[in-house]
């Protein structure tokens, strides 16, 4: 079995209350986790101590990371804020992209942030350009990094990539930027298997099917069966 990777963007949803709930649920229900899965949640902002707290069996991560040091940057969280407690930082998600004129060289300067505080990021990409320009860190990204691909139709839609052609972009891409690479878009328990079963998908990147506790645990059921 390959070493697979299953992460849950939370986005901007629950409360703090929710959460709480969530985590009750799906810590009785997931059951043990085999050792070639990682299992990555990405909740809110909020939410964070909470989940560092009650000691989750999986690993913790951000949505976001800022592009600056800390430092007079109202509103942001910067790497050394974030550092220790989580282990991954999505940086450049597409939604960011568009909704808060992330640019490739902003997505850079977060991976560099990120880096300086030992997180390890998680870069969106909906375009093989976006890692052409990340080109100049591989060295930051080679150890450890992840490249999360989301073609734009498919997020959010119910409308995901055929497995088959995601993979096709994962082989392009992992030419340029040699790393993990995960799908997203629409990835639910009915289709994840088909694109875990591609050879250049490392796993799958999960935002609706990962807010309902046990929908995700059916998922990661799925995926690592
Ligand atoms: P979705 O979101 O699973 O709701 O399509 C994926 C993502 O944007 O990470």
């Amino acid at each position: 079995m390959k070493n697979i990777y299953v992460l849950g963007n939370w986005k901007a949803n629950k409360t703090l209350q929710e959460a709480v709930d969530w985590e009750k649920k799906f810590k009785e229900n997931l059951g043990d986790l085999p050792n070639y899965v990682t299992l990555i949640i990405c909740p809110a902002y909020h939410h964070l101590s909470y989940f560092l707290y009650s000691k989750p069996p999986y690993m913790l991560g951000v949505q976001d990371i800022s592009a600056y040091p800390s430092g007079a940057y109202t509103g942001e969280l910067s790497g050394a804020m974030l550092e220790g407690m989580v282990t991954y930082a999505m940086i450049g998600h597409s939604e960011r992209r568009k909704y808060f004129g992330e640019t490739d060289e902003i997505v850079s300067q977060k991976v560099t942030q990120a880096r300086s505080a030992h997180i390890k990021p998680i870069v969106c990409v909906s375009e093989e350009t976006q890692v052409t320009s990340l080109n100049k860190f591989i060295p930051d990204f080679a150890n450890d990094g992840l490249l999360l691909y989301e073609p734009l139709f498919a997020i959010g839609s119910g409308q995901a990539d055929t497995p088959e052609n995601a993979n096709a972009v994962a082989k392009k891409l992992s030419a340029i930027l040699p790393v993990p690479i995960l799908y997203g878009g629409s990835v639910v328990p009915e289709n994840v298997r088909g694109f875990i079963d591609q050879e250049f998908l490392a796993g799958v990147g999960v935002g609706g099917a990962s807010l309902d506790p046990q929908k995700f645990i059916n998922l990661i059921t799925a995926a690592r069966t």
